[in-house]
């Protein structure tokens, strides 16, 4: 179903369900929310204690009245299932429910998202509640959204879990002889005589079989799924015809989010960058590759669906956000396709852990508070920008970044045990485009390449099913494609390739990769210059001339139709390919050799860019620390230009040919006064935003 709210929703978690001995507090809640322009709440997200006091009791009423409050003040709810946390009666009578840890421990009561996924007893517990809750809420015109359980994962690894694993096997391969094949078993003599003797991986016993271990992953992953349809499916079989999500979490591995996309209406996600922690320009950088993912799971208008207004409490330092920042970090949520900014929490609770977590109201209760008063111009400002709800954010480059490839690659057992840099190298090709002030998507493997112009690949040590063939349509129908060092290695099971890497790509390629150097922490190598770089129009226009480090991973090729553009410097390997250049069909590959430094990415993927026509939103260099995001709507484009610097920035917004039609900025006036602004006279303050429509 397609999701539209209609306007962009702001708002965040709400939990009355602690504070329901307050009236007076949950009134002045009601106020202080319209104050700050809070159109939305999500409600019940760990409240079962509270709906189910009793196994089979059922206590809504305090619930119906508090949608109903919020509604007659235009606040909309996102109702959760509260299956993240169970009631204490529940684990007491039903110990199956609580998660076994990898090395065959029981939990006790208590955490939160302390469960078996695989329990028949705790699904059937949650069909019931959803299944009541939809009965009785779904209709309210105030519900638009269903919460479904909170940041699902982790894995446990209980006797259910145990049969569900060998049964999920035994589905896949038939024969415990396929077990051993695809598994390569004989390895230390570890083949299975039968499914039975099937366990999840341990650091009691098996570890060394990486077959073992990427199905392990797979399985955890579509039982947590699983589990999740179960939740969705209650809904729907009592007549609940609400759209559904669930908040997912940063770079999370667990889940295979592609997988879990799909049982989804709108994805929504949860972000906490530790802001000032280190140059803001780059943890903008990190967290936007973060929305991306988010929205390229169903490249579609995504959530954000938590995200702190002040300071967390659970990160190892609590810093304050500076005035502005928590604006900055909001509006790039809208920036890079999201419907809502939302926050985790509407107001701070008296006691517990999160006590001291960032909320929108403060234990104080007043609305004169800094942080407070900051969410009511966040709000004030998503209203300025109504008219780009709906909008969307198109792409012509996508960077690969897969879930099964990270499972098999972190987990191989070399050429870096530990540091392989997989997602640092993902970032370093990721932000070489963002640089250029260009939308990027970032896929995995099953995703289709056709509406991109370039698509990078780095990394991809495993070639699932079906990619090597695309990506040979993709270069023959036109794409340039980039693929990197440590590339098509192995195969779905974590088989290695025989017979030359990368698989199945090495015409396209024009190269067989022969050897991999790790190098040891500290150590470098050089790219240098080759000569056809300065016979290459693009590169010599791009003044490719000088020489670029590179650590951690030298791969070693041997070109056949390629040509190298770069080489390397040092070593015994000097002056062998480090950079090459293959023409195949309309379109062109290249391979990247090396964990070249982001410099090298910048200058290279600015002069493929060009190369392969890409048109940019503007000719100007975008300023270091300046993230540019563009989304199209039915009337016009978006462009938005966002100071991560915590200097200014001088930005002329004549060259981006556009109309402005939004500026936000805080100044600091003096010691612990600030104001805000909506004047831009071409210098982007620290954190500042401009929109341009064109
Ligand atoms: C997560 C959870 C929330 C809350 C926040 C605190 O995202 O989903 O319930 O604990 O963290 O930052
Ligand atoms: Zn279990």
């Amino acid at each position: 179903m397609r999701v539209d709210f209609g306007k962009l929703l702001y708002g965040g978690d709400y939990n009355p369900d602690q504070w329901l001995e307050y009236p007076d507090i949950l009134k002045e809640d009601i106020r202080l929310m319209k104050k700050a322009h809070i159109n939305v709440v999500s409600l019940g997200i760990f409240a079962w204690s509270k709906l189910e006091p009793e196994e089979g009791v059922y206590d809504f009423d305090w619930m119906e009245e508090i949608i109903d409050r919020l509604y007659q003040n235009g606040i909309s709810v996102i109702l959760a299932t509260p299956s993240g946390a169970r009631p204490h009666w529940l684990a007491d009578k039903y110990p199956e429910v609580l998660r076994v840890t990898e090395d065959r421990r029981r939990n006790i009561f208590g955490l939160r998202h302390n469960h078996c996924y695989t329990s028949p007893v705790y699904r059937e517990k949650v069909r019931q509640l959803n299944s009541k809750l939809a009965e009785r809420f779904d209709h309210h015109p105030g519900v638009i959204l269903w919460h479904i359980s909170n940041e699902y994962g982790e894995e446990c690894h209980c006797p259910l879990c145990q049969q569900a694993f060998r049964d999920w096997v035994q589905k896949k391969y038939k024969t415990i002889d396929e077990v051993n094949r695809k598994w390569n078993t004989s390895f230390w003599s570890h083949d299975y005589q039968s499914f039975d003797q099937i366990e999840s991986p341990s650091s009691l016993g098996e570890s060394s079989i990486h077959g073992l271990y990427l199905d392990w992953r797979r399985f955890v992953s579509s039982q947590t799924i699983d589990f999740c349809r179960n939740e969705i499916r209650a809904l729907r079989d009592a007549g609940g015809t609400k759209p559904v999500t669930t908040n997912m979490m940063y770079n999370y591995p667990i889940i295979n989010y592609h997988e879990m996309a799909k049982e989804l209406d709108i994805i929504s996600w949860d972000t906490y960058p530790t802001w000032h922690k280190g140059p803001d320009r780059l943890i903008a950088m990190d967290n936007g590759m973060q929305h991306d993912i988010m929205r390229t799971l169903k490249k579609a208008p995504y959530m954000l669906m938590e995200s702190c207004p002040g300071a967390t409490n659970w990160q190892s330092v609590s810093k304050l956000k500076r005035p502005g920042m928590l604006e900055a970090a909001s509006l790039q949520a809208i920036a890079h396709g999201s419907e809502s900014v939302l926050y985790f929490q509407i107001r701070k609770g008296r006691g517990g852990f999160e006590k001291f977590h960032g909320a929108v109201i403060d234990h104080y209760g007043k609305d004169d508070e800094r942080t407070y008063l900051e969410c009511c111009e966040v709000g004030s400002d998503l209203e300025r920008l109504s008219e780009l709800q709906g909008s969307v954010v198109k792409s012509d480059v996508a960077v690969v970044y897969d879930w099964e490839n990270r499972w098999a690659l972190e987990n191989a057992a070399g050429p870096r045990n530990k540091n392989l840099y997989y997602k640092e190298t993902v970032e370093k090709n990721y932000y070489a485009f963002r640089k250029q002030g260009l939308n990027v998507d970032v896929i995995d493997m099953t995703q289709s390449l056709d509406e991109y112009r370039i698509v990078a690949a780095p990394m991809l040590y495993m070639f699932r099913a079906g990619f090597a063939e695309k990506v040979r349509r993709f270069v023959e129908n036109g794409g340039t494609f980039i693929l990197t060092y440590w590339s098509g290695v192995v195969d779905e099971n974590d088989l290695t390739v025989l017979g030359g890497t990368p698989g199945e790509l090495m015409d396209v390629m024009g190269l067989r990769s022969t050897e991999i150097d790790a190098l040891y922490d500290g150590e470098t190598n050089r790219l240098i210059p080759a000569e056809a770089c300065s016979r290459s129009d693009v590169f010599a226009d791009a003044g490719l001339q000088g020489a670029y480090a590179c650590e951690h991973l030298c791969q070693l090729v041997n070109v056949s139709t390629a040509r190298p553009l770069f080489v390397y410097g040092e070593d015994f390997y000097k002056g062998t390919p480090a950079l090459t250049v293959n023409d195949f069909g309309r379109g062109r590959a290249y391979y990247v050799c090396a964990d070249a430094e982001q410099k090298f990415y910048d200058d290279i993927y600015a002069a493929i860019t060009r190369e392969a026509g890409i048109e940019r939103p503007f000719e100007t260099a975008v300023p270091d620390g300046v993230e540019v995001t563009a989304r199209s709507g039915a009337d016009g484009e978006y462009i938005f230009i966002q100071n991560f610097n915590s200097r200014p920035v001088a930005f002329d917004a004549e060259s981006v040919k556009g109309e402005l039609i939004f500026a936000h900025s805080a100044d600091i006036t003096g010691p612990g006064e600030y104001t805000f602004t909506d004047k831009f006279e071409n210098v982007l303050a620290p954190y500042a935003t401009i929109v341009l429509k064109r």
